[in-house]
Formats: structure tokens, C-alpha cells, sequence
């Protein structure tokens, strides 16, 4: 257990030790606990602020952290760059400074290609507060500790030998971040599972992203693997975690992405396909999904989904993972 972690950014669990990750599932296993016997813990985090910019849309990211603030006694405040200076071209490191005058832990989602993450180090190298991932164009820590903590309710801690798939899947909604798949084959390798990522050819992940999660796997002495074939991939998995993303070489060229998706509209999570797996395989998303496109119906409202369970560990996990960063009394 490493309690040391007031000031500590989240901007990918590549900067935090199995250590330090276990530190946070700990403590998030604990108040989602207190939570559901009602045990009241508003004295951890009170009159601490978190401020929460958002480059783009939210339902999950946005309420879970909000209503995590106010679970633990603090507030959040919801920033969009069109109702501060940033809109004005106010930089990183202004906002990011002045912030850090005032408040107690900043969070940050900024997706776009290039950007993303970037903005994030900047902003955590000038402010003196610490800074927390709400995803970006790289991760989604947030997102792949939430799933984590899903897996181990439902296979317990020790996942030695368990095989993840993490699939491409059609959706023609739109074009969501290779931030998902690329945060869940770095993180999973380190907590015993052996990965097996499938997608058709295209689709490829960021090669930093990939060489991490060998790397990983290597020093956990797990399987990481890459498919281009999903009933292959699907084939005697215990967690089955299909889902869109978009290509990273032509991320802004609308039509051309549009037609690529169209070439693979039979990658969608079918019954049939969910049946390849183990008896007792969970299907996972991280939501929003696009429904009849990335998956069926029977799938997802089935007896083997827990996307809503997925969901509800947002608010767990980042509680935990903020009051550690922020110093609060536990
Ligand atoms: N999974 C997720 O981050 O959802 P939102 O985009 O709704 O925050």
C-alpha cells in the first residue's frame, strides 16, 4: 500500500506503480462499501474544489466525478473552454496556474488528436495542484480503473490467466478516441490477465500505446496478443470488451473514416458470437454505445452484461483516486 500519493497527477496509470493502482482499488472498494450501508463520508474531502475543464461532451465522466466531489464533502465546478478565458486563447499555463491559487485538484478532458494529452502534461508541469485524466487523446485511466474494479467483483483479485479481449466494433454514430482499447491493453497485462486485441486491419492502436502494453506483459509474465479475426479473438474469453474506435491515420477525414467503418459493418458483439466465450464471460462497455451497430440487444440487456456496473465504478474509483491525490482525510 503506498498512501503518499497528495499531489500526485493522474494522467496515465503508466506514471503510477501496481502499487500505487492497488493503493486507489483498495480505498475505492472501501467507500463504494460506506457508500451502500450508507456510511457518511463527507468529512474526507470537505471544503476542497475540484475543477473539471471539458473540451467535449460528457454523461459519465462528468456526473460521476461531480457527484463523487460532493459525496466526499467538496465541490466541483464544471469549466468548458466557451465560458472561460481559454475560449479567448488564454494558455495551459495561466489557467493552470491561476487554478492552482484557488482550488485543490483540476481535471481534464481533451480529446483531439495531438493535443489531448499534451495539453494535460503541460498544464500538470505549471500547476501546482495535482491533475486527474478525464480522458484524453491517448487514455482513459479513469475509465480503465472503473473496468478493472469491474473485473475483480466479478472474477476476485487475483485474474492470473484470465483472457481479455478488448474488439473493434462498427459504429457509425461517430468516431470515438483510441483512448478505451489503448488504456485497457496497458493497464490489464499489470493485473495478471492475458490480452488478446482484434480488429480489422486499419484500426491499429498508437504504437507507444502498444509497446507499453507488451512491455507489461512481459514483466508480468502474461500473453498479449493482436487478431484481425473477432470470432478468433472471442474464442473461450472471460471478458469480452467490444467497442468502436476510430483510425488513427485518418482520424479527421470524415468521409474516408466513414468508409472504412462501412467495410466492417459485421464486427458488431452478436449472441452468437458471445457464445465462442467461456459460459461465465462478462461483456463489458464503457458507454456510450452504439446500439444494434457495436453490439445486439440480447447481448447487452443480457445476463452477462455489466456495462452498468462498469458505470457506477466511475463514481467509486475516482472518489478514491481523488482523495488520495488530494490530501483527504481518511
Ligand atoms: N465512458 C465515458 O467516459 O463516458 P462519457 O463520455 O459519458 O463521460
Amino acid at each position: 500500500m503506498n498512501t503518499r500519493l497528495l499531489g500526485k497527477d493522474f494522467i496515465t496509470t503508466e506514471d503510477w506503480s501496481k502499487e500505487d493502482l492497488d493503493t486507489a482499488l483498495d480505498l475505492a472498494f472501501r467507500l463504494k462499501s460506506d457508500f451502500a450501508m450508507g456510511i457518511p463520508h463527507d468529512h474526507i474531502l470537505r471544503a476542497k474544489t475540484l475543477y473539471m475543464l471539458f473540451f467535449g461532451e460528457s454523461t459519465r465522466t462528468r456526473n460521476s466525478f461531480e457527484t463523487g466531489m460532493t459525496q466526499l464533502g467538496g465541490h466541483a465546478i464544471y469549466l468548458m473552454p466557451q465560458v472561460t478565458q481559454i475560449g479567448h486563447g488564454e494558455n495551459a499555463k495561466d489557467t493552470g496556474m491561476v487554478l492552482s491559487r484557488y482550488g485543490h485538484a483540476i481535471g481534464i478532458r481533451e480529446c483531439r488528436t495531438n493535443i489531448g494529452q499534451k495539453y494535460l502534461y503541460e498544464m500538470a508541469h505549471h500547476a501546482s495542484i495535482p491533475i486527474v485524466n478525464m480522458q484524453d487523446d491517448f487514455d482513459h485511466p479513469c475509465q480503465a480503473m472503473a473496468d478493472l474494479m469491474t473485473i475483480m467483483e466479478k472474477f476476485g483479485r487475483d485474474l492470473h490467466g484470465r483472457k481479455f479481449v478488448i474488439s473493434w466494433t462498427h459504429a457509425p454514430k461517430y468516431v470515438r478516441p483510441l483512448s478505451v482499447p489503448q488504456s485497457l491493453v496497458m493497464l490489464m497485462p499489470r493485473f495478471g490477465m492475458d490480452v488478446t486485441l482484434a480488429y480489422p486491419p486499419g484500426y491499429e492502436l498508437m504504437p507507444r500505446a502498444l509497446e507499453a502494453a507488451k512491455r507489461n506483459a512481459e514483466a508480468a509474465g502474461t500473453k498479449f496478443e493482436i487478431l484481425y479475426d473477432m470470432n478468433a479473438a472471442f474464442q473461450d474469453a472471460d471478458i469480452l470488451y467490444p467497442k468502436s474506435w476510430g483510425p488513427i491515420t485518418v482520424t479527421e477525414e470524415v468521409k474516408e473514416v466513414e468508409e472504412m467503418a462501412a467495410r466492417n459493418t459485421g464486427w458488431c458483439a452478436t449472441a452468437a458470437r458471445v457464445k465462442l466465450a467461456r459460459k461465465h464471460a462478462v461483456y463489458m462497455h464503457c458507454m456510450p454505445v452504439d446500439r444494434g451497430h457495436e453490439v445486439e440487444d440480447a447481448v447487452i440487456d443480457g445476463p452477462q452484461s455489466v456495462i452498468y456496473d462498469q458505470a457506477e465504478n466511475r463514481l467509486h474509483v475516482q472518489k478514491a483516486l481523488l482523495a488520495l491525490m488530494m490530501g483527504g482525510r481518511l
